[in-house]
C-alpha cells in the first residue's frame, strides 16, 4: 500500500474527536453493539474496507467494527462529504487508516478506493457500490478474498441488482438500505431534515410561501416533501411512478410533470437516483433565481453539462457552494455542483438516525463473516432478527415501552378457522 493514510490536515484531530464523541452521545444502539463487540470480538482476523461518507457518525461505526476485532480501512464515498477533522481524528486518536480529503479530485478519489482495496479486505462496505464495482472491474484480483459486502444506499442497491440480473456478482451482498430500520428512518427523516439544513445553510432562503419542487417520491422524497411542508413551503411533487404519484397526491401535495413544475418552482430538489431529471428543456422555463440542488447519491440528476452549454456566463461561488448560471436574462443557482446537498452544504443526517442505520450495518458485519460463504451471490436481505434487535434497543434508549401479544392473541394469529 502506497501510504498508511491520506487526510487533509492531522492538526484538526482534536476538533474531530470532539465532534465524533458528540455524535456518539446520540448513538446509543451503536454504543451497545460496540460494548458487545469488545467482549466477543466477532470480527477477529477480518480485514474490513469501507467506502462511506467520512462523517462523525461513520467514525462511530468504524470504531465499532474495530472494537469487534477487525482491521478497518476507510475511504470516502463522495468527494464533497468528507469532514476533514473527523478523518484526522480517526487516524490520530482511533488508529484507523483513512483515505479521504474534502474536495479531492476524481483521480485522488479513485486512488483512495484502490488504497482500501490494497489492504486485501475479506468484507467490504459501500455507500453507492463504488468498491464493489471496482472489485468487478480493475481490481477483480482482490474480489477472490471477499466473503461478502454490505450496501448502504438505494442507488447502490439498484446498481447491485443490475449486476445480479446480469449474472455478474462474484460474492453475496447485503442490502442494508432495504432494511426497515434503515430506509424508513434514515432515508425519510434523515434526508428530510438534512436536505433542508443544506439548503438553509447555503442560501438562507425563507421556506414559508416558497414553491418547493420535490423530484421523486421515494423514501427520501417523502421525507423532504414532509419537512418542506412543515416549514411552510408550497410543495410540488414530480414522479414517473403512478402509485407514488397517487400517494403524493393523497398526502396533500400538488403533482404535475416537470414540464409544468419547471416554470413554477423556486427551489428544486432531485432525489430520483436517475440521470438528467432536470435538463435544458426545463432550465429554459425556470423563473429568475431558481435554486437547484440534489439529494440523490450521484451528481448526475441535474444535467450540469447541459446547463453550462445553455448559459452565457457562470459566476462561481457567489456564496460558498452556490454557483450562478446566467440563462438568457435569468439567473439559476446550483448548490454544491449538484452533489449531495445534505452532506456537502450541511453535515448529513443527524447522529440519532444514523444510529439505526449503522447499528444495522454493524450487526450485518459478523453475519457476513458467519453466513457469507453460504449466502447466494446475489443481493440478500438483512435478517429480521437484526432489525428486531436494532428497533428494540432504539425504543429502549428512548424510554418507550410497547405491548406484547397475549397467548390467546398469538394463537389467534396462527389460526385460520375462527371467522365471523
Ligand atoms: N449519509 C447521510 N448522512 C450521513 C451521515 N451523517 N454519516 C454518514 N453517512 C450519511
Amino acid at each position: 500500500m502506497a501510504r498508511k493514510y491520506d487526510v487533509a490536515d492531522l492538526s484538526l484531530a482534536n476538533e474531530g474527536r470532539d465532534r465524533i464523541l458528540w455524535a456518539d452521545r446520540d448513538m446509543p444502539v451503536l454504543a451497545k453493539i460496540r460494548e458487545e463487540f469488545e467482549k466477543k470480538k466477532p470480527l477477529k482476523g477480518m480485514t474490513l474496507s469501507a467506502c462511506l461518507h467520512v462523517t462523525s457518525e461513520t467514525a462511530n461505526l468504524v470504531r465499532t467494527l474495530k472494537a469487534g476485532g477487525a482491521d478497518v480501512f476507510l475511504c470516502a464515498s463522495n468527494p464533497l462529504s468528507t469532514q476533514d477533522d473527523t478523518a484526522a481524528a480517526l487516524v490520530k486518536h482511533f488508529g484507523i487508516p483513512v483515505y479521504a480529503c474534502r474536495g479531492e479530485d476524481k483521480k485522488t478519489f479513485y486512488s483512495h478506493l484502490n488504497a482500501v482495496l490494497d489492504a486485501k479486505p475479506n468484507i467490504t462496505m459501500d455507500d453507492g457500490a463504488d468498491l464493489v464495482n471496482l472489485l468487478h472491474s480493475e481490481r477483480s484480483e482482490a474480489a477472490v478474498r471477499v466473503i461478502a459486502s454490505m450496501e448502504e444506499t438505494t442507488t447502490g442497491v439498484i446498481r447491485l441488482r443490475a449486476m445480479e440480473a446480469a449474472g455478474k456478482l462474484k460474492f453475496p451482498v447485503i442490502a442494508v438500505n432495504d432494511a426497515d430500520t434503515k430506509h424508513l428512518f434514515d432515508n425519510r427523516y434523515g434526508t428530510g431534515q438534512s436536505t433542508l439544513d443544506g439548503i438553509l445553510r447555503s442560501t438562507n432562503k425563507l421556506f414559508a410561501g416558497m414553491k418547493f419542487v420535490v423530484v421523486g417520491y421515494g423514501w427520501c422524497g417523502r421525507g423532504v416533501a414532509m419537512r418542506a411542508k412543515g416549514a411552510g413551503a408550497r410543495v410540488i411533487v414530480t414522479e414517473i411512478n403512478a402509485v407514488r404519484a397517487l400517494e403524493a397526491t393523497m398526502d396533500g401535495f400538488d403533482v404535475m410533470p416537470m414540464s409544468q413544475a419547471a416554470s413554477e418552482g423556486d427551489v428544486f430538489v432531485t432525489l430520483t437516483g436517475n440521470k438528467h431529471v432536470l435538463r435544458p428543456e426545463h432550465f429554459k422555463k425556470m423563473k429568475d433565481s431558481a435554486v437547484l440542488c440534489n439529494s440523490g447519491h450521484f451528481d448526475v440528476e441535474i444535467d450540469l453539462p447541459g446547463l453550462k452549454k445553455l448559459s452565457s456566463k457562470l459566476n462561481k461561488e457567489v456564496r460558498p457552494l452556490v454557483d450562478e448560471y446566467i440563462v438568457g436574462k435569468k439567473r439559476i443557482y446550483v448548490l454544491a455542483d449538484g452533489r449531495l446537498v445534505n452532506l456537502a452544504c450541511a453535515t448529513g443526517h443527524p447522529a440519532s438516525v444514523m444510529d439505526m442505520s449503522f447499528a444495522t450495518q454493524g450487526l450485518c458485519a459478523p453475519y457476513c463473516v458467519q453466513m457469507g460463504k453460504s449466502l447466494p451471490k446475489a443481493v440478500n436481505p438483512v435478517p429480521l432478527w437484526i432489525e428486531q434487535k436494532v428497533s428494540t434497543l432504539k425504543l429502549a434508549s428512548m424510554g418507550i415501552k410497547i405491548d406484547t401479544l397475549t397467548d390467546e392473541q398469538s394463537q389467534y394469529l396462527a389460526s385460520y378457522n375462527e371467522g365471523t
